[in-house]
C-alpha cells in the first residue's frame, strides 16, 4: 500500500474547481513528481494532503489511515513534513537557530524535557551539512540567498524526520550545481525509505530524479507514469504548450533547442523538454498556434 493516497479529491473555491477528482499516490523509497501548468491545482493538493485545506469531497490516506479530517499538527506528528512555495523561515533568527527551533517544535515539550530528539547543536549542524548550507549557519535567515533559504526550509523539514516529504518548488533559486546536488540529496532521502512528493517546474530535475510523475491540468490528473512516458504523452504536451505537437506539422518539423520551450506567461513559467525521444525536439510555443491562455 502506498504511504500516501489522494483519493478522488475535489476542492472548490466558490465557482472555481481547483482540484477535480484527483487520484494519485506517493510510495516510500520513491521520488514522485506532481507537475502541471500554473494554476493547475498543485499547491491546493499539497494543502489538502497536509491538512491546511479541507477538500470539498474525497479522501487522503497516510500510513494506512484516513487523515482527511486530521489537523495539520497531528499529520505532522505522524510523519508528514512540508516545505512551502512561499518561504517560511524566521528572518531574524540565524540559519542554525531556525533548524533548532524546527527540531524543538517537532520533538515537543515532553521530548525536550526528556532530552529526546535531534535539536542538539551537533544534530542541527549535521542537517545543515547534509543539505549543503553549513557555511551559512551563523547568518540571519533574512540575509541569505533565495536558493539557500529553500535548502533551509528543507533542513527545517528534515528536523522532524518525516516519512513523507512534501516539497513545493524546492529548487527555485538554486543554480545548476546546487540543483544537481539537490537532486542527489532527494535520491538519498528516498533511499532511506522516505516518500518524496515534489511540485517542481524545473523539468530537467523532475525528469532526472522522479521515479513516477503525476500531471495535473485544470485540477485533474491527466497522466501518471514514469518520466519517459510522461515526456512523450501528447496530453501532457498539450497541457503545457496549449496544443498537441502533432496538431501542427509545420511547427513539429521545425528544430529548436531541448528545454527551450516556453508557454504563454499566464499558463506556464516552465521549460518542459517535450521530446518524444532524444532526437525529436519541439519548437518554442511562440511558433505554434495561440490557445494556451487560461
Ligand atoms: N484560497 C483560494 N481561493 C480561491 N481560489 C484559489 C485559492 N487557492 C487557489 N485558488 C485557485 O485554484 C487554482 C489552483 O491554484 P494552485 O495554487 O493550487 O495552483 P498551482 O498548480 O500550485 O499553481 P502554481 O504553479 O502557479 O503554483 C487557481 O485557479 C487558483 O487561482
Ligand atoms: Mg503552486
Amino acid at each position: 500500500m502506498p504511504l500516501l493516497e489522494v483519493d478522488h479529491v475535489v476542492v472548490q473555491f466558490g465557482g472555481v474547481t481547483a482540484v477535480n477528482e484527483a487520484c494519485f499516490a506517493a510510495e516510500a523509497g520513491r521520488v514522485t513528481g506532481l507537475i502541471g501548468p500554473n494554476g493547475a491545482g498543485k499547491t491546493t493538493c499539497f494543502n489538502v494532503i497536509s491538512g491546511l485545506q479541507r477538500p470539498t469531497r474525497g479522501a487522503v490516506r497516510f500510513d494506512g489511515r484516513k487523515v482527511t479530517s486530521v489537523p495539520v499538527h497531528r499529520r505532522s506528528k505522524r510523519g508528514m513534513g512540508r516545505t512551502f512555495q512561499r518561504l517560511e523561515a524566521f528572518g531574524s533568527l540565524t540559519v542554525r537557530d531556525n533548524v533548532r527551533v524546527a527540531a524543538d517544535i517537532h520533538r515537543g515539550l515532553l521530548g525536550a524535557v526528556r532530552g529526546i530528539g535531534s535539536s542538539s547543536r551537533g544534530g542541527v549542524d549535521a542537517l545543515l551539512e547534509r543539505v549543503g548550507i553549513a557555511a551559512y549557519a551563523e547568518e540571519r535567515a533574512d540575509s541569505i540567498p533565495t536558493g539557500t533559504a529553500r535548502l533551509l526550509e528543507l533542513a527545517r523539514c528534515l528536523a522532524g524526520d518525516p516519512k513523507l516529504l512534501l516539497l513545493d518548488e524546492p529548487s527555485s533559486g538554486l543554480d545548476e550545481t546546487e540543483t544537481d546536488d539537490f537532486g542527489d540529496l532527494l535520491r538519498d532521502l528516498a533511499a532511506e525509505g522516505r516518500a518524496i512528493l515534489m511540485v517542481e517546474h524545473d523539468m530537467d530535475l523532475v525528469m532526472g530524479v522522479c521515479d513516477e510523475i503525476h500531471v495535473l491540468d485544470f485540477g485533474s490528473v491527466i497522466a501518471s507514469g514514469e518520466p519517459q512516458a510522461i515526456r512523450a504523452d501528447p496530453a501532457v504536451q498539450k497541457a503545457y504548450l496549449g496544443y498537441a505537437p502533432e496538431e501542427d506539422d509545420a511547427a513539429a518539423g521545425a528544430a529548436g533547442a531541448v528545454g527551450a520551450v516556453e508557454g504563454p506567461a499566464e499558463r506556464t513559467r516552465t521549460d518542459l523538454p517535450v521530446v518524444a525521444d532524444d532526437t525529436t525536439v519541439l519548437p518554442a510555443v511562440a511558433a505554434g498556434p495561440a490557445g494556451g491562455a487560461r
